[in-house]
């Protein structure tokens, strides 16, 4: 597909400038802004021809980011356009992709469908919290990786590093970017040592004196990282790094990790926030051409 124009939603501007910038596409100027009484008022102020990339992550405020994402895209495709590849670095609502309980809203397909109904011909997100919700379209969906990115970054910041993952569920992430670098990896786990103790540790390796580089796909309370390193603490790791694709980070969850022993944080610029040092933009762009 040849790509002609980039648009970036309000919550994606710069990414999508660099997206644009990578592959020597044009960046269409958008206004978007809001009636007194709060509305969304959306135009787009470029030429627009066949082949649209649509770039907006439906992070926090999430549902105006995905209410200016239906608005644009349902207006491109007004203008008679067909092809609307939506790329949507982070994707809110990913988290509810299915009923837990009884009369809950599968809050990830509704997002999809309307998605979908708004006019998006194609969709790229960047570690969806779970690749079932690619199922959830009927169009082409695409979740790509950002952990060679975040390879990248460990690879020029930290020597000889242990990648540790927060939990069992973030492990593929550890093996992912360890294999890339070729150094170990390993998980927190929780040991019963006896029937009233229970002890949390790097499961396999000798965590004393070394460089650690936790990895998760989301950091959003700081919660499950803000143990990790205290648990890492415990064991002595010399350094620890903290990094993640969707740095969500709500409230003072950043002032809570480095409190927690942290000496740097960082994420990708899926979302915007004070730590989105590593930037998606090729990894997109290269997705695309
Ligand atoms: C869990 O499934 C995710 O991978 C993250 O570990 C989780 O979303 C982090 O949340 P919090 O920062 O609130 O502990």
């Amino acid at each position: 597909m040849v790509i002609l124009m980039i648009i970036g939603g309000s919550s994606s501007q710069k990414l999508a400038a660099n997206i644009a910038h990578e592959m020597g596409d044009v960046l269409c100027p958008l206004e978007s802004r809001k009636f007194p009484d709060g509305e969304r008022y959306v135009r787009i102020k470029g030429e627009v021809e066949e082949g649209v990339v649509v770039v907006q992550s439906t992070g926090y405020p999430q549902d105006e980011n995905l209410m200016e994402l239906f608005l644009i895209l349902k207006t491109i495709r007004d203008m008679g356009i067909s092809n609307i590849c939506t790329v949507i670095p982070y994707f809110g609502y990913g988290r509810q992709e299915k009923s837990f309980n009884y009369g809950e809203a599968v809050s990830a397909d509704v997002v999809c469908q309307l998605i979908e109904f708004a006019g998006a011909s194609s969709i790229y997100s960047i570690n969806l919290h779970e690749q079932s919700i690619c199922d959830l379209f009927k169009i082409p969906a695409y979740n790509l990786s950002a952990m060679p990115a975040i390879a990248n970054y460990v690879k020029d910041n930290v020597e000889d590093p242990v990648i540790i993952a927060p939990d069992k569920g973030a492990l593929g992430f550890a093996q992912e970017v360890a294999s890339l670098l070729n150094c170990q990896c390993d998980h927190l786990e929780k040991i019963r040592l006896s029937p009233e103790k229970v002890e949390t540790k790097p499961k396999n390796l000798d965590i004393e004196g070394r460089d650690a580089v936790i990895i998760d796909d989301i950091i959003s309370t700081g919660g499950t990282i803000v143990n990790a390193c205290s648990i890492l603490k415990e064991h002595q790791a010399s350094r620890i790094v903290v990094s993640c694709v969707h740095p969500v980070l709500v409230g003072d969850a950043l002032l809570k990790i480095f409190a927690a022993g942290a000496d740097d944080v960082v994420g990708t610029d899926t979302l915007k926030s004070e730590v989105s040092n590593v930037s998606v933009a090729s990894l997109v762009a290269d997705a695309l051409k």
